[in-house]
């Protein structure tokens, strides 16, 4: 019976990769929504995709949410590889500390035996402010770091909700809505066409330097969050997916 499962994880796993036309799908057995054993089992698998994918000299980026949060949680220790470099992919979301990049940078490179920078800077500054903290020495350095990574790292969010948690202001929010926007991801929110709509006033990642990134890993799971995820596939195409059963049922339902 085990074997009819991973042969039918597998196939729909296929289905669900034709679908978003992505470079792989991995997916886990059940529905995290109601269960958050899932959640870790996701975790683990991601562990086991960014162990394989590791090499000597790496530069990771990792994003915030709880999702990330659990896959530093769940990583494996990994004593062979060399000389890695962790950044986080944003400054603050005005996220709670747990769930914040840096926390989670910090926890990946200590699994990592690797090296850690950090981007100490507030969210939802004005434009003007964070162009001049650009320039401040130490958080060019990280954001040269972030330009040069081999890996990312990161979680997809519905952006109403995600929106939310982060304390967006009520003129914003109403601009998302009037936008269409479905999801949020690496600090950007997306139309469902995966069309970037708006980012958040925050330093780190550029979306357009995903393309030069050369392991692109995605962890998101939800009923809720198949619109959200597939409107992301449709921004960008070369990256793994790691999701659940019942995620991947919801997203192959959508058209
Ligand atoms: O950008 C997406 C969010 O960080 C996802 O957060 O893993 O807590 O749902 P979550």
């Amino acid at each position: 019976e085990l074997i009819y499962n991973m042969k039918g994880l597998k196939d729909l796993g296929n289905q669900l990769k034709e679908k978003m036309g992505i470079r792989e799908v991995s997916l886990v057995e059940g529905d995290s929504d109601d269960d958050d054993i899932i959640v870790k089992d996701m975790g683990k698998k991601a562990s086991l995709i960014i162990n394989s994918l590791l090499e000597d000299d790496m530069k990771i980026g990792i994003m915030g949410g709880t999702t990330m949060a659990c896959v530093a949680d769940e990583m494996e220790y990994n004593r062979k590889v060399r000389n890695i470099m962790v950044v986080p992919g944003r400054g603050g979301l005005g996220e709670k500390l747990e769930i914040q990049s840096n926390t989670i940078a910090a926890k990946l490179a200590q699994k990592l035996n690797a090296e850690y920078k950090l981007l100490h800077v507030p969210d939802n500054i004005q434009p003007e402010l964070l162009e001049a903290l650009r320039e401040n020495p130490q958080i060019k350095s990280v954001l040269d770091e972030i330009k040069k990574i081999d890996m990312i790292v990161f979680g997809v969010g519905t952006a109403m909700e995600m929106a939310e948690r982060r304390g967006m202001s009520e003129l914003k929010k109403d601009e998302l809505k009037l936008k269409n926007a479905s999801a949020e991801a690496l600090g950007y929110y997306f139309d469902s066409n995966g069309i970037p709509i708006m980012h958040t006033d925050s330093v780190g990642i550029d979306l357009k330097d995903i393309n030069s990134i050369k392991h692109v890993i995605c962890i998101a799971s939800g009923k809720n969050k198949a619109e959200a995820i597939y409107a992301f596939s449709k921004y960008y195409k070369d990256y793994i997916l790691v999701t659940d059963e019942e995620t991947a049922k919801e997203i192959l339902k959508l058209n």
